[in-house]
């Protein structure tokens, strides 16, 4: 995978266990999950109505959507209770302090 593809989006520290924040890759809003020690990134937008999914509830490698409790996988983006739905999930690593994203 091309180096350049992975963007910067907060440095470590920044994130509360076990919570969400909204990130902003090309206009393109993802929400980074930090949770037992890992990020994750999926698209924010759920696909149900299009609430932020960085506000949602962790809870088991899963985040459930404030809105209408929705469930997606943190690893993989699969909606939990239709598992041939995906939304956009997408690498994640630490380099040095920087969490970067690959959106490519
Ligand atoms: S908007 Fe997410 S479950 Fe309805």
């Amino acid at each position: 995978m091309a180096e350049h593809s992975y963007r910067t989006v907060a440095q470590v520290g920044e994130l509360i266990e076990g919570r969400g924040v909204c990130v902003e890759i090309d206009g393109r809003e993802i929400a980074l999950f930090f949770d037992e020690g890992s990020y994750y990134a999926l698209d924010n937008a759920c696909p149900h109505q299009g609430a932020p999914l960085c506000e949602g509830v962790i809870f088991d490698k899963s985040v459930t959507c404030l809105w209408h409790g929705w469930r997606f996988s943190l690893e993989n983006g699969t909606w939990l209770d239709s598992p041939r739905t995906k939304i956009g999930s997408y690498p994640v690593r630490v380099e040095g302090d920087a969490i970067q994203i690959c959106v490519v």
